[in-house]
């Protein structure tokens, strides 16, 4: 049996979710946009699934824009407020941390003269408040920070963050909690952000479904244009299935969250004593504000992509710090701006545990991670002969790593 420690890029859809889905693939599979019982079946789901979203948020069900995921949530809250913000001045700050559905979308902004400022980030990946304020200008409109990074797990001081940009009149604050919100309970009263990103397939919900939390009263330009869905922010045909199935993914997780996070810190912990054991092995991000699920290395004199694939031989689906980068050549933008050298970069590792993961998948993998990077790390001829050392009697099954 595989064993999946790489709940970072994906997690797999609840038994639960799917039975919340399955109606509304089926028997209630009306157009919420059409005036019949059908439509007005689908209707008062939807508007269910904004009021449930919406409570677990602290938000009104008016700020909750559903997505096609987060990448789409990102890119809607930045352009949308750079391209209705323009009059009033065109500097966008950011981290150089961000996953690339902001950092990518913001160079785009860049080639239509929008100014990005790209915050450094200290060893552990994280942003100084003081920093940010510095780089908040008259002519600033919006900053983006994430609140947890999808790579080495560092929680970014958000509270100290926020309280900067909201003593500027007429900044925009977004946050990128796509990968904060499976264990961090976010309450938008208390994160006094604008913009709060988040996706389903993170905590247990439908891939391609996200939510976008806008504050009453906020105005961004729709970048998607046709019909009057999601209060014309978001035309298109509602993804009505994955809306409850976001809800409903998303009410699981509040409750089950608080002995979920305990549990899997614990595992990690014991995961992470065995495998920093190695020698020339490093944890990356920072020691204690980071994910309870995410445990990121660097192994010395090893490739991090030759890692993964001896993992995956043994059966352990892990990942090069991002699914996005997995391979490509280029290293991590987040490890060089966390200060690695790119020969150190190269040799990073994510193992990322979810609610699913059980102590026997932990009692495999303190045995199988360590001897792998071991073994890659003295890289001799006898290595070489026998890349595993094949002490374990093929107990581990060969498996790929999902997509
Ligand atoms: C921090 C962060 N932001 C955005 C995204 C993109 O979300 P999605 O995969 O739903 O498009 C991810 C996905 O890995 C992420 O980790």
């Amino acid at each position: 049996m595989s064993i999946y420690l790489d709940h970072a890029a994906t997690t797999p859809l609840r038994r639960e979710v799917l039975d919340a889905m399955l109606p509304f693939l089926t028997e209630t599979f009306g157009n919420p946009s059409s005036a019949h019982a059908y439509g007005r079946a689908a209707r008062a789901a939807l508007d269910d699934a904004h009021e449930r979203v919406a409570a677990r948020l602290g938000a009104e069900a008016r700020e909750i824009v559903f997505t096609s995921g987060g990448t789409e949530a990102n890119n809607l809250a930045l352009k949308g407020a750079a391209w209705a913000g323009k009059a009033r001045g065109h500097r966008i700050v950011t981290s150089a941390v961000e996953h690339h559905a902001v950092g990518h979308t913001l160079r785009y902004l860049e080639k239509f003269g929008f100014e990005i400022v790209e915050l450094p980030v200290d060893r552990y990946g994280r942003v100084d408040p003081d920093e940010l304020e510095a780089a908040l200008s008259d002519r600033t409109i919006l900053v983006s920070i994430m609140l947890a990074n999808n790579e080495v797990g560092t929680i970014q001081p958000i509270g100290p963050i926020a309280e900067r940009v909201r003593a500027r009149k007429g900044i925009l604050l977004h946050v990128d909690a796509v990968q904060a919100a499976p264990w961090i309970d976010l309450d938008v009263r208390d994160l006094e952000a604008d913009f709060v990103s988040i996706a389903a397939h993170k905590f247990e919900g439908p891939k391609g479904v996200g939510v976008l939390y806008m504050r009453h009263g906020t105005h961004i330009l729709a970048q998607q244009h046709g019909g009057s869905q999601e209060r014309h922010r978001r035309a298109g045909t509602e993804n009505l299935a994955g809306a409850i199935g976001l809800a409903t993914a998303y009410e699981l997780n509040g409750v089950e969250r608080p002995e979920a996070v305990a549990r899997i810190r614990t595992a990690r912990e014991r995961l992470a004593e065995a495998v920093l054991a190695v020698d020339g092995t490093e944890l990356t991000g920072h020691p204690f504000d980071r994910l309870p699920g995410l445990l990121s290395i660097i192994a010395q004199d090893t490739d991090g992509n030759a890692v993964a694939v001896a993992l995956d031989l043994e059966g352990i689906a892990a990942s090069v710090g991002s699914a996005c980068a997995t391979g490509s050549t280029e290293v991590s933008h987040v490890l060089s701006a966390m200060g690695y050298p790119e020969d150190e970069a190269r040799g990073s590792l994510r193992l990322s545990l979810g609610r699913t993961t059980s102590d026997e998948d932990i009692d495999v993998a303190v045995e199988v991670v360590p001897r792998v990077l071991a073994s890659l790390r003295r890289g001799s001829a006898a290595v070489a002969r026998d890349p595993f050392g094949q002490g374990d009697g093929g107990r581990h099954s060969t498996t790929s790593v999902p997509a």
